[in-house]
């Protein structure tokens, strides 16, 4: 199967992902790297592995749909089969979801329901619980609401930061994405919509 990575920053879930297709772990071709920023690390591992990638400023779009139409057609020309969101930091437009509703999933630095949208380690730590952790679901038109998948927790000590809360999630969300991903693509992705 063709999977395709959207990613806006450092894109260690992406490597992760390579790492695992490499090792034979995760039976997909990684066909495209999307991103939406220039500066992305992300775009400097998607070159460093010889796969093609996607660049887009989403400022020179007139809005969503002109840009998700732009991605479409590098999806339809790498014959991609399912989108892996691993740090998009934009929610997925109809024009997306019409095509690829069920063939997306996310990972999200939370328990879900509790702390979806941005900065979800702050959150967790600003609410003093005890157990965060990480969640796969698939994607659909909210903000991380869509069906969940696979969750980890993952316990935050007492004198747990940001950094070392993101530390621990990195390395649960390295392990736990690929696996996910292999077990969909083995299994087959069911179309909810
Ligand atoms: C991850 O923590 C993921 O849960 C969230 O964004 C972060 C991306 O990190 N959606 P990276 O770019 O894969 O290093």
């Amino acid at each position: 199967k063709k999977i395709a990575i959207f990613a806006s920053g450092s894109g260690s879930n992406f490597q992760a992902i390579i790492e695992a297709v490499k090792k034979g772990e995760l039976e997909a071709d990684i066909a495209l790297l999307v991103c939406d920023n220039l500066g992305a690390y992300a775009l400097e591992r998607a070159k460093n592995e010889e796969i093609p990638y996607f660049v887009f400023n989403a400022k020179e779009y007139d809005g969503k749909e002109a840009y998700e139409i732009e991605i479409l057609k590098k999806l339809k020309k790498h014959e991609v089969d399912f989108i892996v969101l691993a740090g998009y930091m934009r929610l997925i437009g109809k024009t997306l979801l019409d095509e690829f509703e069920g063939r997306i999933m996310n990972i999200h630095p939370s328990l879900l329901p509790a702390f979806p949208g941005k900065d979800a380690i702050g959150q967790a730590l600003t609410a003093k619980v005890k157990v965060s952790g990480v969640t796969v679901h698939y994607v659909d038109a909210g903000m991380d609401t869509g069906p969940i998948i696979a969750q980890k927790p993952i316990e935050i000590s007492e004198q747990e930061t940001k950094e070392s809360l993101q530390m621990k999630i990195h390395q649960v969300e390295h392990e736990l994405y690929p696996k996910v991903i292999q077990q969909l693509i083995k299994e087959g992705i069911s179309v909810k919509k």
